[in-house]
């Protein structure tokens, strides 16, 4: 009670406020996207996502040993795949020469002690830009797990630690987990989208890899952004599907999902601050309308305050070169 207390003496000093904070961001929280494109000698802008590129396999080269270097020691890999290879059924998903399962290899043999997680979804792959196989306009979701599936134990194949299903089609941690342990795969981890919204925010990713959907949009999928309960459903049925981490996405407008999940799983809560957030800052920033680097620290450490242990985020490397 005022004025016996005065919250003001843990503030007076940075000194005394490292002392008594809460929240510390390392880089060892990141999780940094990376999108792959076919080719050679390719940088390519996102227009939507400033700063940031899709690289043809050699230049991925580079770029790897760069996250290495600074310290980022996870990667997700997205590919863009070119339409003449895209039909309902994903089929170049299963590819075992296909971009993604190249593109694995070559992180592997760039940086072998990178962790590598793959998106596992058809979006890319699909000729209706759906993350599942559609018949009369809608998503099939049984058949689509099983390709899902399949794809994961390509990933597998090709090397990568982790497949991370971002589709929300239901039942597909367990089908995943099952068609990997038979194929020996026991050590692959599951990194399962769990609680994804039907989000507006996906537009700038959606241009980095050409998947936006041809018709209708992804509602019967994705989770209402109304609702706060059903993600806690989805991410238990996950975990006890054989989720090793669960996640939250997008993030700055769910810290309130990460901070549930975290009052109720034991499991580690990954959160997707995703590419409409990144555009955002990026063009307040050149605005000259905000700081970009403090308020890419505070949303930062507002992800870890809610509970999330890793962030998945396009600003990785700029906020491993300040921390
Ligand atoms: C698709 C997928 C999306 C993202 C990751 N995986 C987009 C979507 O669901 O349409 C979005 C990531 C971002 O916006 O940064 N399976």
């Amino acid at each position: 009670m005022y004025p016996l207390t005065r919250y003001r003496r843990l503030r007076q000093s940075e000194a005394v406020r490292n002392l008594v904070k809460e929240t510390h961001l390392t880089v060892n929280d990141f999780l940094a996207p990376v999108f792959v494109t076919e080719g050679k000698g390719i940088k390519e802008e996102i227009a939507s996502m400033p700063g940031y590129y899709r690289y043809s396999l050699d230049e991925l080269t580079q770029e790897i040993k760069e996250l290495w270097n600074l310290g980022i020691k996870s990667v997700l890999l997205f590919v863009k795949v070119p339409d003449n290879l895209k039909d309902n059924k994903g089929t170049e998903a299963l590819n075992s020469n296909g971009l993604m399962q190249r593109a694995i290899k070559t992180v592997k043999d760039t940086a072998p002690n990178m962790l590598v997680m793959t998106d596992v979804a058809l979006d890319p792959f699909s000729s209706f830009g759906h993350d599942g196989i559609v018949a009369d306009g809608k998503i099939l979701n049984d058949e689509t797990v099983a390709v899902l599936s399949q794809m994961s134990v390509s990933h597998a194949m090709a090397g990568a630690d982790f497949v991370a299903p971002s589709d929300m089609m239901d039942g597909r941690i367990l089908r995943i987990r099952q068609a990997l342990d038979i194929e020996n795969f026991t050590d692959t981890g599951i990194m399962s989208y769990s609680a994804k919204y039907a989000s507006s925010f996906y537009g700038p990713f959606r241009d980095a890899l050409d998947s936006a959907p041809g018709f209708g949009d992804k509602k019967t999928y994705q989770m209402d952004f109304a609702n706060r309960e059903e993600a806690i459903r989805e991410t238990l049925a996950d975990i006890e599907e054989g989720a090793d981490i669960v996640m939250v996405k997008p993030g700055l407008c769910y810290l309130d999902i990460v901070r549930d999940l975290k009052n109720t799983v034991q499991t580690p809560i990954a959160v997707y601050q995703v590419s409409g957030e990144y555009a955002m800052l990026k063009a307040a920033a050149n605005k000259g309308w905000l700081d970009h680097d403090a308020v890419m620290l505070e949303q930062l450490i507002a992800f870890k305050r809610a509970g999330a242990a890793i962030i998945a985020t396009y600003f990785a490397k700029e906020a491993a070169r300040i921390l």
